[in-house]
């Protein structure tokens, strides 16, 4: 039968917000495109949204618009729910409800998946139903798909991503204009580029729930966000930034996750990469992941993390997934998490303190003779080996007749365990005159 013979696939829309429209406007759009695509047309047919009159002008009159979510939900009509309420709390309930109702469901929530996927996909495999969520991680950047897929004969070995676009237009300003945080903060949000209550962005738990999703697809292990180690950058100062820069890096928050001999890293935290990288070059508000694999060697994938049209790409392209392959045979759909569900990996989540990195660390310090070498002796006596050094001139880090200066120093690898050990003794030198400063590197090499 031709496929524009068959009945189009129903969607149900729950939430009508700025990612919401994007769907709605690129299905219009693109129908015609998508319809051979997917093989059969996808119509958006019920929405539901608590501002019924802003989304019944987003939809137009021929769009039924509910403010009620689970009238969407006991829909008969409806073959897949869109949830794009956001958070834990009644996008759980409603996508739960959803599924228990037979329908397949599309999802841009990270937040969800990454701490409650376990649950959602367990009911939905008994269900019999599909749950996708590519525009969780990286918006419109189609990298679920791509580790869930595309590498699938790889064994994949790490992966690091610049996976919010707030944090990385902050840092961006941050480095062009040699601000401190605080003030960089304030200027993109006075832009509109971050929301009034940043919190889950500038602390790393958005990108720590993005990198927990990439991890279980890229290792075949349960998404465990309760695990991941999270590390905004709040603490960052322009002084940094200007240092790694004089050393031949950039500071980025990267979301981490690398396979081990004893098990899985998984942390988010301010990274220097070596500004010769092109990850370190993506700068505003754009994402970019890059993945190691065993067969294909290293590949990055850079583009859009947010945004109503980009976003939308994401999710239509979850809908024509499932509408290809509504009525098949669960056996022969993708797995939620790429593995087999009863072949996933038990493999251990390492806590910070056993993570292998090397370091940047910036010292305080008085600016006498034998300084720099207890610093450095304590480092070797840790079995801490120096990889680079800088030293400023006091003048130049107080001012005319300053009796302080900075000690920049960079190291190879250690375990963490290790370095808090040493930066310990270190700053109970007296001569050391503030907070050590610690920001990790990542050579990505
Ligand atoms: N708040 C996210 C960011 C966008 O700044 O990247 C959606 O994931």
């Amino acid at each position: 039968m031709k496929s524009s013979n068959l009945t189009p696939i129903k969607v149900g829309l729950l939430g009508i917000g700025t990612v919401g429209s994007g769907v709605f406007n690129v299905l219009q759009r693109n129908q015609e495109e998508i319809l051979r695509r997917a093989g059969r047309s996808i119509q958006i047919a019920m929405v539901a949204d608590l501002d019924t009159a802003r989304a019944q002008a987003v939809v137009g009159p021929n769009v039924q618009v509910v403010n009620d979510a689970r009238a969407v939900i006991a829909n008969p009509e409806i073959d897949i729910v869109i949830e794009l309420i956001g958070g834990y709390g009644i996008a759980r309930q409603l996508v739960m409800e959803a599924i228990e109702a037979g329908k397949h469901v599309v999802t841009a929530n990270k937040a969800l998946i990454a701490v409650h996927g376990t649950e959602i996909f367990a009911a939905a495999h008994r269900k019999g139903v599909m749950v996708a969520f590519e525009a969780a991680v990286a918006g419109g950047i189609p990298i679920i798909k791509a580790l869930r897929e595309g590498l699938t004969a790889n064994r994949i070995e790490w992966i690091a991503g610049i996976i919010n676009g707030t944090t990385n237009f902050i840092l961006s300003e941050m480095r062009d204009k040699g601000l401190d945080f605080d003030v960089a903060l304030k200027d993109v949000q006075r832009l509109g580029y971050a929301e009034a209550d940043p919190t889950f962005d500038i602390e790393g738990v958005d990108a720590g729930h993005k990198v927990t999703i990439m991890s279980a697809i890229a290792f075949g292990i349960p998404v465990q966000f309760d695990k991941a180690y999270v590390e905004g950058i709040t603490q960052l100062n322009a002084q940094d930034i200007k240092y790694a820069e004089q050393l031949g890096y950039r500071i980025k928050l990267l979301g981490i996750t690398k396979r081990v001999a004893n098990g899985v890293e998984l942390r988010v935290h301010p990274s220097l990469v070596p500004a010769k990288r092109l990850i370190a070059n993506v700068e505003g508000a754009m994402n970019a992941v890059m993945v190691q694999a065993d067969a294909l060697g290293t590949t990055l994938y850079y583009g859009k993390g947010a945004g109503s049209e980009p976003t939308a790409s994401a999710v239509i392209a979850d809908l024509v997934d499932i509408t290809r392959l509504h009525g098949a045979e669960a056996a022969q759909r993708v797995p939620y998490l790429a593995f087999q569900p009863d072949a996933m990996s038990d493999a251990k989540i390492l806590p910070m303190s056993e993570v292998v990195t090397s370091y940047y660390l910036r010292l305080k310090v008085a600016d006498q003779a034998g300084v720099l070498a207890r610093v450095t002796g304590l480092l070797a006596e840790a079995g801490i080996s120096i990889d680079a050094m800088l030293q400023r001139e006091a003048d130049e880090v107080g001012g005319a007749g300053s009796t302080q200066t900075d000690l920049i120093i960079l190291t190879h690898d250690c375990v963490e365990a290790k370095m808090n050990a040493a930066i310990a003794q270190m700053q109970s030198l007296p001569t050391v005159l503030a907070p050590i400063t610690r920001i990790r590197k990542e050579e990505l090499a």
